[in-house]
């Protein structure tokens, strides 16, 4: 990964289940993993926490009370910050929670109020060993082999509370075959000094994304603004395969003769000529960014506009009928 960049082979672009198929059901749980594999995804995200027990398991956030029923279940185990953390709970306890749609902490109200009502079904947490077991099977059972998208959360915090994180999630990868730059795997990460440490201190050599996202992130110290940069892609590009950028960060509006046009901020072009991929997040049907007007505008103008290579989706069945429409 040292030396110069290839040049970029285009390919099919790819759909990556965020989360899962998490806009029908919730978030992380084996049942939206099984319907994006069903739905046609070709990669199915996970995103990695560690429990008390130190094991990798499959959590957007660090804590927990904003998708699981953990204030009912362990009312005393809250941190003096008023949340709980999986970090604090061993895999044995997390199993004894239910995984909800995602609500608002304070009001209780679900974040997305069309999707699968909050409080209701019978969803776990699982580990990392756990999801990836499932979907091999799934890709044994189904003949149709969908890949692993994980993303390490938070190196840095979790060094804070004394654990170290990205070892425990390569090792879990390797015991599944998920290793080498042909395995149908990408391993994603917003610290970039984390994501620089995969690649030439852990001796990472699957394919590799640097996630980004805004301003300067004052957890890690990545500053996003010059990962965008010519600068920062042409550094970033001696180590990654590819970028994930917000959506805005992507596509924009010009105004032309009284008519809004969706455009390429030039960011994908730029990365597309260090030889980077470019997989933006998110798609969200019932969450549009505001300078789209509908799913079609938004998945003609990352496609054909703007030439992403690739898109998180909560809805991942709208994104593999639009590109089979192509
Ligand atoms: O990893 C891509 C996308 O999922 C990044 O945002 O916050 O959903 O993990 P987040
Ligand atoms: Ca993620």
């Amino acid at each position: 990964h040292d030396e110069a960049p290839m040049t970029k082979n285009k390919q099919q672009p790819c759909v990556i289940a965020h989360r899962g198929a998490s806009g029908y059901v919730p978030e992380h749980t084996l049942m939206a993993k099984g319907i994006a594999h069903a739905m046609g995804a070709d990669f199915i995200e996970q995103d990695v926490v560690l429990s008390r027990d130190g094991v990798p398991v499959v959590s957007h956030d660090v804590h927990l009370d904003t998708v699981t029923d953990v204030a009912k279940v362990f009312p005393h185990r809250r941190r003096s910050d008023g949340r709980y953390y999986v970090i604090d709970f061993t895999v044995a306890e997390l199993k004894t929670l239910s995984i909800y749609e995602r609500f608002d902490r304070v009001s209780g109200n679900p974040v997305f109020p069309t999707r699968y009502p909050t409080g209701e079904g019978e969803f776990r947490i699982v580990t990392l060993a756990e999801e990836l077991r499932f979907i091999q099977n799934l890709n044994r059972t189904t003949g149709r082999e969908a890949g692993v998208y994980p993303e390490i959360k938070r190196p840095l915090w979790h060094r804070e509370q004394g654990m170290e994180i990205t070892p425990v999630v390569l090792r879990v990868l390797a015991e599944f075959g998920y290793a080498n730059p042909e395995d149908r795997c990408f391993l994603q990460c917003f610290d970039s000094e984390e994501v620089v440490a995969v690649r030439k201190r852990h001796g990472y050599r699957g394919r590799l994304i640097q996630l980004i996202g805004s301003g300067h992130d004052v957890e890690s110290g990545t500053d996003y603004n010059r990962l965008k940069s010519h600068e920062g892609l042409a550094e970033i590009a001696k180590v990654v395969d590819g970028i994930g950028p917000s959506l805005p960060a992507v596509l924009t509006t010009i105004e032309e003769e009284g008519d809004s046009q969706l455009v390429s901020t030039g960011l994908t072009e730029m990365a597309h000529s260090f030889g980077l991929l470019v997989h933006p997040w998110t798609f969200r049907a019932d969450a549009l960014p505001s300078v789209v007007s509908s799913s079609q505008a938004c998945l003609d103008a990352c496609f054909q506009t703007v030439g992403i290579d690739g898109l998180f989706a909560d809805q991942p069945d709208a994104v593999v009928r639009y590109l089979r429409s192509l």
